[in-house]
């Protein structure tokens, strides 16, 4: 069978923007419990400067908490040297490091230069692998800049290839502010496929516009297995105006196991993460199928139980 690999990025890009504090207890069980529905890794959280983003404050704390399984599934981001050096002590083994393709951005995200951000990034990869890390590559807003507009491809191209070069284990493409439509998806995908091959190149969609899932099958046509979505479509960038929650893990994995791709994601069990995300935040929470998704599998356990029984339906 076919399939896919999903990182769910909710306990880093979705809780990062909550102005609602979630404790590192809180994260823990999130984080464990996305690891319990089968979800093979998990981007659990960045070691950034508290300052610049106070919901990720306790990175290390979490990682001492988290227990079991989920252990070695969690990815972190650094930005820089230090975080990596905080990541390592924090006994992290997988990290990402973040470019974005145009100058504004990486001025914004993390007061770099794109040169400056470049050369970071290599140098962080290069520290990363010397340490016997695993690592990813973000390039963000490799379609479209809230503050510079559309990317062009070619950019897009060549920051992936610096990156891949620099002996990142993965390059993501990001579609950091969700402004991507299918036919751009295909366009940057299948030459970064040709040229990466599958197991070196991600997608990293948001779904601010309503085109995450028609963009993550465009993807998928083009090749593309590897995919960040967020438990609840919980998610956005601080620094980028107008990034709405993440493509819904819910959404992406009920299209990808409708089409006939594996996910190793247990849909029901996702669906009850959800809820306790909901719960924790105060807010209903939850991807674009997940009101059908509840119903269906409801129904399900109901049709289950009566054929046990023998009951007529
Ligand atoms: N973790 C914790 N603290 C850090 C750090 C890190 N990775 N990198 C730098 N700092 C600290 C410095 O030690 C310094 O502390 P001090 O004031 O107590 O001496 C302070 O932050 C400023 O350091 P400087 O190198 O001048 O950083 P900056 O102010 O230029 O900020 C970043 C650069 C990258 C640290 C900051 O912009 C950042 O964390 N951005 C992350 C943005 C993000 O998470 N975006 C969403 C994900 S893509
Ligand atoms: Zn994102």
């Amino acid at each position: 069978m076919k399939q896919l690999l999903i990182t769910d990025v909710s306990p880093r890009d979705g809780l990062q923007n909550q102005a609602l504090h979630f404790s590192t207890q809180d994260k823990r069980w999130l984080v464990e419990a996305l690891s319990d529905c089968g979800i093979p890794r998990i981007e659990a959280t960045s070691f950034v400067s508290p300052t610049a983003v106070p919901q990720m404050a306790d990175a290390a704390d979490l990682l001492a908490a988290v227990t079991g399984p989920a252990k070695d599934k969690l990815c972190v981001l650094v930005p820089n040297s230090k975080g990596l050096r905080r990541a390592q002590d924090a006994g992290a083994n997988e990290i990402c490091v973040v470019l974005s393709a145009t100058e504004t951005m990486n001025e914004r995200n993390i007061r770099m230069s794109l040169a400056q951000a470049v050369s970071t990034c290599i140098e962080v990869l290069a520290e990363a692998q010397a340490a016997g890390l695993r690592t990813r590559a973000y390039v963000a807003v490799a379609f479209a800049c809230p503050f510079e507009g559309q990317t062009s491809p070619d950019r897009a191209i060549q920051l992936a290839k610096q990156m891949a070069d620099a002996g990142a284990d993965e390059v993501v493409i990001a579609d950091t502010i969700g402004a991507a439509h299918p036919s751009q998806v295909s366009n940057l995908m299948r030459p970064l496929i040709n040229t990466l091959g599958a197991d070196r190149l991600g997608i990293h969609l948001h779904d601010t516009r309503g085109l995450g899932l028609a963009n993550a099958w465009a993807a998928i046509q083009a090749g593309v297995k590897r995919f960040d979505s967020s438990a609840a479509g919980l998610g956005g960038c601080p620094f980028a105006p107008g990034a709405a929650g993440n493509l819904a893990t819910e959404d992406l994995a009920w299209l990808a196991h409708e089409s006939g791709y594996e996910t190793g994601i247990d849909l029901p069990a996702l669906l009850q993460v959800v809820e306790g995300l909901s719960l924790r935040l105060k807010k209903p929470l939850g991807g674009r199928s997940y009101t059908w998704l509840k119903q269906y599998f409801s129904k399900a356990v109901v049709d289950q139980n009566h054929a046990m029984s023998g009951n007529p339906k």
